[in-house]
């Protein structure tokens, strides 16, 4: 994971490097650090913590003058978050400095072949290799040498890298992990997201696998892997900088879970066409769509789980066998791809290491695979078949809420066109269907502006040490994604059971007082479900119910209910989620979380 930016042009670099990095912090944030040439060398700061810490060890960057330089945001995978192993790294007589994200797989061969030739260590980081192995090639030209540790080098990577002895110029290449360039009024950028550029410009440039990019501060220049320079076509960026503000709101979640009104309806709206789903970007042709035989869903975390509710959905609406998968079990398992297999990667950042690699394996196995990407132009966008973008926005807390929302907008569709081309369901009934996903926004936005019944629960529960939140059909998706959501953000325990589960095991964990989360939207299964909710109150636990709007009954088994607005049956996810997302972030925020960046974690996972 880990986010590297640089800058090379007329102003003071560590300024620009340390905003950068504060737009890249969602990539990690165990530890930060820059290095700048100074005019005769390279100085470096570094050290653990978050942003802050750096910024005041280097006064907001003043201490550290030049006009060039690197710098990086870490979530450690090879070495404790300390301060020996935070980035830059450098050469033996810093002369090469390095930063770096992704994960060097043969480093431990490397490291042995360098130390058997002299060199010594002084980090136990994957990266300290790259600085050595550069050193150990360099005859003076950069390129030459990028090109040919590139050739030495497995695994992923994006580098920043400086040479003392071409103080004029600031290398950047990648593999596996992202990387752009910033093309601005007196100076050049390279970073691993937009956003830490957007304030200086919106001209990019997408760096792809195994192109390296040298940056003047008037010039910059693309190669391929055997040093020839190739032509790249910038990428006018459309949104706002301030897409990627928190504007008003006290976290960027709680501004995130606010903007799914909207996200929803841009995600929606492009792909109707009166009465009429069109999906251009998918590519398929009826005929195609009606060749499908089996869908598979894969992705990770959140995104999984949208994937777990879009089975329901897909097989109830269109009755095409949909397997989920979780990416990393998916690209090792060997699973049976058919002929007729249409793969669905589901990814927000489009980065994710697992989902990547899956997408790679299902290609290699033949078959189509389509992307539902938010981040636009992202490996997953890039390598996918045809990629539907989720237009979600800029999502900069770590944990997803407005897209998450849009994924599931983007699954209904597709399965209501699958459905309809294969003649599941007629005009009227696609009419209807649309009518009900065109009142989720409005929705969305009554439950979130209704927020101090949940607030207020929420209040009770700071102290919890365990809660389980179960559910029926894609009632037990919606209680993956609740207690997903509560855990990572508020490290409460938290386990979501399909409710005919619990008294397989289970059930023995509760006890008097333990919080559960009961989730009821689906008619046809809510005796089924009072019935598992007795069960467990009976043994002590107190229930707090989401359901339906008419649904009163359920006051006599709960202690505590939250009603949803009526929609149809496959589309309650989208309603029941948001009391699930505004607990998690009201429990968080009440036993102080920091919510945004829990701990232990990054938006974006580009190691596996
Ligand atoms: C949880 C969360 C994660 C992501 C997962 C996949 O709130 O955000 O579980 O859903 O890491 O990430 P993407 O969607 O970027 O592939």
């Amino acid at each position: 994971m880990c986010g590297i930016v640089g800058y090379i042009g007329e102003n003071q670099a560590g300024p620009i490097l340390l905003d950068g990095l504060s737009k890249l912090e969602y990539r990690g944030y165990d530890s930060a650090g820059i290095a700048v040439y100074d005019g005769s060398e390279i100085k470096m700061t570094k050290s653990t913590g978050r942003l802050k810490v750096l910024e005041e060890l280097t006064h907001g960057g003043e201490t550290m003058p030049g006009t060039s330089g690197i710098g990086h945001t870490r979530w450690a995978t090879h070495g404790a978050p300390t301060d020996t192993n935070a980035h830059p790294h450098f050469n033996k007589d810093r002369s090469i400095v390095v930063v770096h994200n992704g994960i060097i797989e043969n480093y431990i061969k490397l490291k042995k072949k360098l130390q058997s030739k002299g060199y010594e260590f002084i980090s136990d980081t994957d990266t300290e290799v790259v600085a050595h192995l550069l050193d150990y090639y360099y005859k003076g030209d950069p390129l030459e040498t990028v090109t040919k540790i590139m050739n030495r080098v497995e695994g992923s990577y994006a580098l920043g890298i400086m040479f003392l002895d071409h103080p004029d110029e600031l290398y950047a290449v990648r593999k596996d992990s992202p990387l752009i360039v910033g093309h601005a009024e007196g100076g050049n950028l390279i970073a691993s997201d937009v956003p830490a550029v957007l304030k200086y410009t919106r001209r990019v440039y997408f760096i792809e696998n195994e192109e390296v990019v040298v940056l003047k501060k008037d010039s910059m220049t693309f190669y391929n892997i055997d040093a020839e320079e190739i032509e790249k076509e910038p990428v006018t960026i459309e949104w706002d900088i301030s897409a990627a503000e928190k504007g008003g709101y006290e976290h960027f979640m709680q501004k995130e879970m606010y903007e799914q009104p909207k996200a929803v309806t841009d995600t929606l709206n492009p792909r109707l066409k009166g009465s009429r789903i069109e999906i251009e970007e998918l590519g398929m042709t009826d005929e195609e769509i009606r060749a499908v035989r089996k869908i598979f869903i894969v992705a990770c975390g959140s995104a999984y789980h949208t994937g777990v509710t879009a089975k329901y959905v897909f097989e109830g609406l269109a009755r095409i066998p949909v397997e989920v998968d979780l990416a990393s079990e998916f690209r090792y398992r060997d699973p049976i791809l058919e002929e007729g297999t249409l793969v669905i990667i589901v990814s927000q950042s489009g980065e994710t290491a697992d989902s990547l690699a899956a997408l790679r394996e299902a290609k290699a196995r033949g078959c189509r695979v389509l992307g539902i990407v938010n981040v636009v132009g992202s490996s997953i966008a890039r390598e996918a078949d045809n990629v539907m973008y989720t237009w979600a926005g800029p999502e900069i807390a770590v944990a997803t809420t407005k897209a998450y929302s849009t994924q599931l907008i983007a699954e209904y569709l597709l399965a209501l066109k699958f459905a309809h081309v294969r003649g599941r369901i007629n005009d009227e009934e696609l009419a209807g269907y649309i009518r009900d996903l065109q009142l989720l926004p409005q929705q969305i936005e009554m439950l979130l502006n209704n927020k101090e019944k949940i607030q207020k629960f929420a209040n009770r529960y700071i102290a919890a040490k365990d809660v389980f939140f179960i559910g029926r059909g894609i009632d037990y998706a919606i209680s993956l994604e609740g207690s997903l959501k509560l855990k990572e953000i508020s490290y409460i325990h938290s386990e979501a059971y399909a409710a005919g589960e619990l008294k397989h095991g289970t059930i023995s964990l509760i006890e008097e007082g333990t919080l559960v989360a009961a989730v009821l939207t689906q008619e046809d299964l809510y005796k089924k479900m009072i019935s598992n909710m007795v069960e467990v109150k009976t043994r002590g636990a107190f229930i707090l119910a989401v359901t339906n709007a008419d649904n009163v009954e359920v006051e006599k088994s709960a202690d505590y209910v939250i009603y949803i607005p009526k929609n149809n049956k496959y589309f309650t996810n989208s309603l029941a989620v948001i009391p699930l997302q505004l607990f998690g972030y009201y429990v968080a925020i009440g036993k102080g979380c920091d919510v945004d960046k829990p701990r232990n974690l990054a938006k974006s996972v580009t190691v596996e």
